[in-house]
């Protein structure tokens, strides 16, 4: 995607606008201790916390929805969703975008402008809202790729490619976001290198992959 210099000092100051306000209306108090992760731990066992995160997530929400779509469902192909996603999985993402460990230098910067309360109140936020999945155009080919993820997906992303805390939902993910997703790593291209996933790419011809996200992308 390409954002304009403008663009990105506009959404800079919405953000810390919309930010701005969400700190000030949902504080949560003294935050335990621990690494981000255990944090969000703590507030999923506690229903009033996870409301009020999920306030404050929906809040800077209205900035993500640029890109990602409102409640992240995304309109555009090549930028994921976000509903419906693992809230520790989400979580790991910004923590690397923000940790420069995940490149992406829009994305980069923006969770780098968050609190870490933000942080937190999105993963919350995205992981309640639910995935609208996207229409089969060619039912042959999704039948193949559900013969594939069957053989060597379903083992990290489950049966219905919903995730877990370590692997991502899959499930009705975007196509255009999948398609390159899935061919960096299967070339090592870029900085999100993962071992597990260039194992389990390594096979797969361009027809394969194509089938592949034909399935995903419709999974529910
Ligand atoms: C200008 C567009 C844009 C905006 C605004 C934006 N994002 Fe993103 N985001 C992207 C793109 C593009 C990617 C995919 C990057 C890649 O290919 O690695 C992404 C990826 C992500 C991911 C990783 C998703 C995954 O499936 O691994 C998370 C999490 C995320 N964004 C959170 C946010 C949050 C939270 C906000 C609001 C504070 C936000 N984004 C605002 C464009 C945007
Ligand atoms: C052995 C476990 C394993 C298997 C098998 C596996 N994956 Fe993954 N997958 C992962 C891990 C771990 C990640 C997260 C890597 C990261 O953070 O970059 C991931 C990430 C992904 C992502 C990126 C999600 C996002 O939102 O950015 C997609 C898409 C994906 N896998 C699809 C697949 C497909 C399709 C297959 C089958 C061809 C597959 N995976 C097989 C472990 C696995």
């Amino acid at each position: 995607m390409n954002i304009t210099p403008s663009l990105h000092a506009a959404l800079g100051m919405v953000l810390a606008l919309v930010c701005g306000t969400a700190v000030a209306q949902a504080s949560p108090g003294t935050p335990p201790a621990g690494t981000l992760e255990e944090r969000l731990n703590v507030i999923l066992q506690d229903p009033q916390q996870v409301e009020t995160y999920a306030r404050m997530g929906q809040k800077v929400s209205l900035f993500c929805a640029n890109c990602h779509g409102d409640g992240g469902n995304s309109v555009k192909s090549d930028v994921p969703n976000l509903a419906g996603q693992n809230p520790t999985y989400l979580l790991t993402q910004v923590r690397q975008f923000a940790d420069g460990s995940r490149r992406y230098e829009f994305m980069e910067r923006l969770i780098k402008a968050m609190s870490v309360d933000e942080r937190l109140g999105v993963a919350v936020y995205y992981a309640r809202q639910s995935v609208k999945p996207q229409p089969v155009h060619d039912a042959a080919l999704v039948a193949e790729g559900k013969k594939y993820y069957d053989k060597v997906c379903w083992r990290c992303h489950g049966e219905q490619g919903r995730g877990s805390e370590s692997f991502a939902r899959v499930a009705g993910q975007q196509t255009d976001y999948l398609t390159q997703t899935l061919k960096n790593y299967r070339g090592s291209v870029g900085t999100r290198v993962n071992p597990l996933m260039t194992a389990n790419t390594r096979q797969m011809t361009d027809a394969d992959l194509r089938a592949v996200v034909a399935y995903v992308s419709s999974m529910r």
